[in-house]
């Protein structure tokens, strides 16, 4: 078999803080497990937009079509938040997204033990918390036409539309069942059927697919209420599936169910390549944190368990994840912890390169 390719897009803020970290665990898979990578790294949002003038380049998007997987740090900054819309750094993700047809974004909430104490909600709402949020990610309000800012009358008016076609829906639908067959074959759709008419059919459609599944108890909620339900109780949840927008806010708050944006990884997939495996984006669910750059305070554990992801996603190698998930798990149970994951608790966090080490270290006794 050739050397799997992986293009490392770090991004802006703590994005390359948070990847340099990956790069020594993808080092270490190459030594210490004789799991090599062909890597290749390039510029996406804000950094792509310092060098072409454009928020990811042609080449770059060229590259990304052709790799078997695509790890990426984070977009955006304050530096570009005056910038025209159609090169703003947020726009070169979206263009990897639409044009790699990654269309069912995974993102997993899970409370490992040793935070349970830590999350906003009470321990006993969140410990052992295990859920999966299936959000459509190249369709909806996000992408839908017609859309800009147009002069009406004597003011202006900003336009967005929520569009979903049947077979849009279909897909992600499809892949979440999917997802509750190997987990523990619950599906809560979440949409606005009681106001917008995409979520009349998405509820529709869902359903429809529901037949193919038989042994998936499905149902429907709201998605405000489904909101109110997760910080009620998240444990009668196992798979989430939502569209473009509202998984984008449903899985931030998913987030602090588990201590920390700074916790969160997500895949994003599209249909299956010429080996069979999906064509795939990895990254973590929080942003570039403009308020915490360039300081070495950012927890890159979002970012590595997104690589764990991509190894059982995209790389046929479910063990390692494991293996690598488990060394975090440790990690965290032996009381490491950088600032996000201290809150007031007065003693001196892990930087993000020293929560690396711990994690190197834990590999290294796992072997
Ligand atoms: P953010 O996720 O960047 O930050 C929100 C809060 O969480 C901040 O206080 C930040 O310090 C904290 N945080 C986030 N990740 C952390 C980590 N790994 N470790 C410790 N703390 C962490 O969201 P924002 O501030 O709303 O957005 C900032 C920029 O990032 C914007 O330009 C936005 O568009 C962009 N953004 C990009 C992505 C992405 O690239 N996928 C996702 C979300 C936001
Ligand atoms: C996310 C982000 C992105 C989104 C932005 C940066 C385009 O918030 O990945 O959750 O809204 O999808
Ligand atoms: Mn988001």
């Amino acid at each position: 078999m050739s050397t799997p390719s992986l293009l490392i897009l770090p991004g802006d803020g703590i994005g390359p803080e948070v990847m340099a970290e990956v790069r020594r665990i993808i080092d270490w898979y190459g030594t210490k497990r004789d799991l090599s990578f062909d890597v290749s790294e390039d510029l996406v949002g804000g950094a792509a937009y310092d060098v072409h003038g454009a928020p990811l380049s042609d080449d770059t998007m060229a590259k990304a079509q052709d790799v078997d997987a695509v790890l990426l740090g984070a977009v955006g900054g304050p530096k570009y938040d005056s910038l025209d819309f159609s090169v703003k750094p947020e726009r070169g993700l979206l263009r990897l997204r639409k044009e790699m047809d990654l269309f069912a974004n995974l993102r997993p909430a899970q409370c490992f033990d040793a935070l349970a104490d830590f999350s906003s909600l009470k321990t006993e709402v969140v410990s052992g918390l295990d859920i999966m949020i299936v959000r459509e990610l190249t369709s909806g309000v996000y992408f839908g036409e017609p859309r800009g800012i147009f002069e009406e009358g004597n003011e202006r008016v900003g336009i967005n539309t929520q569009r979903y076609t049947e077979s849009e829906i279909e897909r992600v639908a499809r892949n979440a069942f999917e997802l509750a067959m190997k987990r523990d074959r619950k599906l809560c759709s979440m949409e606005k059927a009681n106001v917008m008419e995409s979520g009349v059919l998405w509820r529709e459609v869902v359903t429809r697919v529901g037949a193919d599944y038989p042994e998936v108890e499905l149902s429907h909620m709201y998605a405000d209420a489904g909101a109110m339900q997760l910080t009620r109780w998240p444990k009668q949840f196992d798979v989430i599936v939502t569209d473009n927008l509202f998984g984008d806010m449903l899985s931030d708050l998913a987030a602090m169910l588990t201590g920390s944006l700074g916790m969160l990884p997500s895949a994003s997939l599209g249909a299956p390549m010429a080996n069979g495996r999906p064509k795939a984006l990895y990254e973590p669910v929080h942003g570039s944190a403009p308020d915490i750059a360039g300081q070495g305070k950012a927890n890159p554990i979002a970012c590595i368990l997104s690589f764990a992801m991509a190894l059982r996603y995209s790389f046929d190698q479910g063990d390692e994840a494991s293996r690598l998930e488990a060394a975090v798990e440790r990690v965290l149970a032996a009381g490491h912890r950088t600032a996000d994951l201290l809150g007031e608790e007065g003693r001196a966090p892990l930087s993000t390169s020293e929560m690396g080490d711990a994690i190197l270290a834990e590999l290294d006794a796992s072997l």
